[in-house]
């Protein structure tokens, strides 16, 4: 289709050229018909006058949504009518220029929305907008939200591969991992009674890429999670995921503050750290000054352009299960501070032992964690005894682990900053449905495809789920 980008019209004023888009807003004044028009770089006024029929009609019959292309010829504006924006006074982007319009032609027409799609949409029921979310997203604030997104992740992308990273893509389906959060399993068809299950995360697979001599792992990477969903949480969500080997816990900090300095300074100029360098402080510490180990430290907690971020640094190796078994604070693979190595072999005091692992925390939310992981056998093995994991089923579960740390595995340490709560922060948003594209209900369910939804008698079959026949 012969067209031009509307954001590109400025540059063809007294030419004759065609756009495609959606019809944004009618304005019939009679003999003269005003029609915005809007394709993904913008929008313009086109202007449908009673001399020229053909278009005139269609000009009459268009109604917001309808998809069409239009030709015409791209005129300036007189002075008094160059469209400003109401409150900056600043001429809006195509305020100068107008669309006199030849020929509108109706590529498809449309229902009316069940809701308005140009307005910031905050008012109108969640349940509405995701059940429709393919006409939500047309709004500019969640245009806005999603072309952010994309920008902020081809940064880290850029950033890594810069940095020498190299992006590896793991397992999807994969054997349960022990990172603390309920897994959604998959059903073998080839094997009925086994399952795969999705991945927490790509924690091991990152680890064993180090065994591998990657070195320097990185990947945009998807994540599941069967647990309760929140404003900040989604059953499936995205990590920038790293891992780099022959690192401190100073050398993964340190990339990352810098990486995250230089992001806020390229994408959101306007924004401004509050500290730099981010504040450390110990687990410990942080509980005791804040009483949170997320603590929101802006000083003006309600400038949405002030970003506190911070570190928070040796966090317990183990918490307690209301059972009063032991499990591990943050994954069982963190490696044990120096100070609390002997402490740690002898198993006495094992709620006070600390783990090499940091979060990075900004506003009040917890944007990431990682550590400098176990790399010996040896290590691993006692971390599984005191989790309660019997001999056995270390081998059955990790033995794949346990096996890769005999072969030459580099010390190693990474991180797993969270996308989704980084755009939603970047983008003074409430929650992260609002710049995730198909985003879930806090029951987990996509009401626009309807999923979860039933299968057939003969998948389940298949999969051993109900008796053969
Ligand atoms: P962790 O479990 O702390 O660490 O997750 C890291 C970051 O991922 C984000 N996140 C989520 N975002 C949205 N919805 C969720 N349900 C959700 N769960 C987690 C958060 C969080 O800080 N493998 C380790 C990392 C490592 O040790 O390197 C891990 O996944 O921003």
């Amino acid at each position: 289709m012969n067209r031009t980008y509307i954001r590109d019209l400025k540059d063809h004023i007294g030419k004759e050229i065609s756009i495609s888009g959606w019809v944004d807003i009618r304005r019939d004044h009679g003999k003269l018909i005003f029609i915005d028009i809007r394709d993904m770089t913008g929008k313009v006024q086109t202007v449908a006058l009673p001399n020229n029929i053909g278009a005139h009609e269609a000009a009459g019959k268009v109604r917001p949504e309808w998809v069409v292309h239009a030709t015409g010829m791209v005129n300036k504006r007189p002075d008094k009518m160059i469209s400003k924006n109401k409150e900056t006074g600043e001429i809006e982007p195509n305020g100068e220029i107008e669309l006199e319009l030849k020929k509108l032609e109706i590529l498809n027409e449309a229902e009316t929305p069940p809701f308005d799609v140009r307005s910031e949409g905050l008012d109108i029921s969640e349940e509405v907008r995701l059940k429709y979310r393919y006409l939500d997203l047309r709004r500019p604030r969640m245009q806005n939200n999603i072309r952010n997104r994309d920008k902020i992740i081809s940064f880290f992308r850029d950033y890594m591969h810069k940095n020498n990273f190299v992006e590896i893509e793991t397992p999807i389906m994969m054997r349960g991992t022990p990172e603390g959060s309920r897994e959604y399993v998959i059903p073998s068809r080839l094997e009925n009674g086994k399952f795969y299950v999705l991945p927490q995360s790509p924690q091991q697979f990152k680890q064993l890429s180090m065994v591998a001599g990657f070195e320097k792992y990185f990947q945009i990477a998807r994540c599941f999670r069967d647990e309760d969903t929140r404003g900040d949480r989604q059953p499936e969500f995205t990590q920038l995921d790293y891992e780099m080997s022959f690192v401190t816990q100073e050398d993964v900090l340190k990339y990352t503050e810098t990486m995250f300095i230089n992001l806020i300074r390229t994408l959101y100029p306007g924004k401004s750290i509050t500290t730099i360098p981010f504040p450390r402080l110990t687990h410990g510490e942080c509980l005791k000054k804040y009483g949170s180990d997320k603590p929101d430290m802006r000083k003006d907690k309600s400038n949405l352009n002030e970003l506190a971020f911070a570190w928070v640094t040796d966090f317990p190796m183990f918490e307690k299960n209301e059972d009063g078994t032991l499990a591990a604070a943050h994954h069982p693979f963190c490696s044990i501070k120096e100070e609390d190595v002997e402490k740690f072999m002898s198993g006495k005091d094992l709620l006070s032992i600390r783990a090499n692992s940091y979060d990075l925390v900004l506003n009040g939310y917890e944007l990431s964690s990682g550590s400098i992981r176990i790399h010996k056998a040896e290590m691993q093995k006692k971390v599984f005894e005191y989790l309660g994991i019997s001999p056995e089923e270390q081998i059955t579960k990790f033995g794949h682990m346990l096996e890769a740390f005999r072969y030459g595995t580099p010390p190693h340490g990474g991180f797993a900053p969270g996308i989704d709560r980084i755009v939603m922060i970047l983008q003074n948003e409430p929650n992260i449905r609002e710049v995730i594209a198909f985003a879930k209900t806090g029951e987990g369910k996509d009401l626009m495809m309807g999923a979860p939804s039933d299968v057939s008698e003969k998948q389940l079959r298949e999969l051993g789920l109900v008796e053969k026949k």
